[in-house]
């Protein structure tokens, strides 16, 4: 048998006419099982991931529409085709919103069978292998913004790309700055809802109370405050992608009510009965071992394997470090062109090797922000240099003494350079509190203003 030869299943209560058919595309080199009733189709749907489909809509018992739907859920990429009754065009039509490749009209012909399954099985090599080329074209290192050429990246991408395909929940995991969300919002975009809306929503971020209405929505008068009805993030979501960052922050209570969303596909509006049926796909993410969380019993065991129906771990940037030249000619592009007027900048060399001996605890975040600093520290050069880098940069300098100060040659701008050890250690006090300023001005012994103030005037660059 050739091995690219196509499986195909045809589901037919009238025996005589199914095996007949069955019979010939066995002729056409196709490999076919055949399935009497709805219930016999799901079951053999369930066990084996068949090319094609073919299915008459009107089965005793569960009729072809539900084993179309069954087969459409669970394999996106099947090709059905659907056999109808004389006079029933308009379930054909559905069928075919519902994602079914085309239709033949009982009686038919054998040949106008086959010809309606050629022409589908040829326009979906073509899809695939457009879609193949552009990939390869356009995003031979980058898909959405997501930047490397380290085979840690590149699985990624191929990872993000099978999986864009299909509608199951993905659970992303990584540490701070490591591209979470520009990955989720790349599924979104290389899938087919990319259509519908990619709402965020970061548990971490909105108090416990609120976090529930913002989910869910409310209706009127629900809790104090609440002055009108209000559509959830997961309403806004329909059709398309919800990401839940910081996944690992929700209560026990709202955990369960997420389980019952990634179960049932539904929920009620905080303070309603009536219940919401929607079509989401769901992406969590979480920079905490979510894992570790079940085991000490801090995170619902059962909505952990919801979630993390497929896996996608990001890799911090040490243990890429070969991406670190690629990223910052990828930010300097952008951020240079978003100067007034736009600048084309470059980096020495010797740059680039500090930052590719750093250790990145903030990972692309942190590079991105390094490279936006020394941009701005470059003024008018065309190229950035050690100097413009920062004082994290300068510390892994074989110059720095016993103290770990750096004192290069030819001197330098001492009020420049305390500055940047300034912005340097702000970023990294609120990179450990996961940007809470309140607790960051605390780890320096600030006020939040004044945290805030230098902040604000270190990022402009501008002095005291
Ligand atoms: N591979 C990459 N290529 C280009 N830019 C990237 C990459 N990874 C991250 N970035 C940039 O780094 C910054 C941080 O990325 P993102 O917000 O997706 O990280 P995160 O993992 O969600 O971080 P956190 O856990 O802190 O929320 C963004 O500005 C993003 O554009
Ligand atoms: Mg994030």
């Amino acid at each position: 048998m050739a091995e690219n030869a196509k499986h195909l299943l045809i589901v037919d209560d009238e025996a005589p006419l199914r095996e007949a058919i069955a019979e010939r595309l066995g002729d056409h080199g196709f490999i076919v099982e055949q399935a009497g009733s709805g219930e016999d189709a799901l079951a053999r749907l369930s066990d084996f991931a068949f090319d094609v489909i073919i299915t008459d809509l009107r089965l005793p018992g569960v009729d072809g529409r539900a084993v179309l739907e069954a087969a459409l859920e669970r394999y996106p990429d099947i090709i059905a085709i659907i056999i109808t009754g004389f006079g029933t065009v308009k379930d054909a039509v559905n069928a075919i919103k519902q994602g079914a490749a085309d239709f033949v009209t009982k009686p038919f012909q054998f040949d106008a069978l086959l010809h309606v399954l050629n022409s589908a099985l040829e326009q979906r090599r073509l899809r695939s292998e457009n879609a193949y080329l552009r990939s390869q074209l356009e995003n031979r290192y980058r898909i959405d913004g997501l930047v490397g050429r380290s085979p840690a990246m590149r699985n990624l991408f191929h990872l993000l790309e099978t999986v864009a395909a299909t509608s199951s929940t993905i659970l992303i995991s990584g540490e701070t700055g490591t591209g979470k969300e520009l990955a989720a919002r790349a599924i979104h975009h290389s899938s087919p809802r990319r259509a519908n809306r990619f709402v965020a929503l970061n548990c971490s971020a909105i108090p416990e109370t609120l976090l529930e209405a913002e989910l869910f929505g409310h209706v009127r008068g629900a809790f104090t405050g609440a002055v009108g009805t209000r559509q959830g993030r997961l309403e806004q979501a329909h059709k398309g992608t919800l990401f839940l960052d910081e996944v690992g922050t929700m209560s026990p209570a709202l955990q369960a009510k997420l389980l019952r969303v990634l179960q049932e596909r539904e929920f009620e509006r905080v303070g309603d009965s009536h219940t919401i049926r929607i079509d989401v796909r769901i992406i969590a993410a979480t920079h905490s071992d979510l894992a570790k969380m079940v085991a000490d019993g801090a995170f619902r065991e059962d909505l952990f394997y919801r979630l993390n129906v497929i896996p996608v771990q990001l890799p911090p940037l040490r243990d890429r470090r070969e991406d670190i030249p690629l990223l910052v000619q990828h930010f300097l592009q952008k951020l240079g062109a978003e100067q007034a007027p736009p600048r084309t900048v470059t980096m020495s060399q010797e740059a680039l090797r500090r930052l590719m001996a750093h250790s990145w605890p903030g990972n692309v975040r942190q590079l991105e922000n390094i490279v936006e600093r020394a941009l701005a520290f470059s003024q008018g050069r065309a190229q950035v240099d050690v100097g413009d880098l920062g004082p994290e940069l300068q510390r892994v300098a074989p110059e720095s003494d016993a103290n770990g100060t750096w004192f290069p040659e030819e001197g330098m701008d001492l009020e420049r350079y305390i500055e940047g050890v300034e912005l340097g250690l702000i970023r990294r006090s609120l990179e450990r509190t996961h940007g809470n300023k309140v607790q960051a001005a605390k780890l320096l012994n600030l006020k939040r203003t004044t945290l805030i103030e230098k902040l604000k005037r270190l990022e402009r660059g501008t002095p005291a």
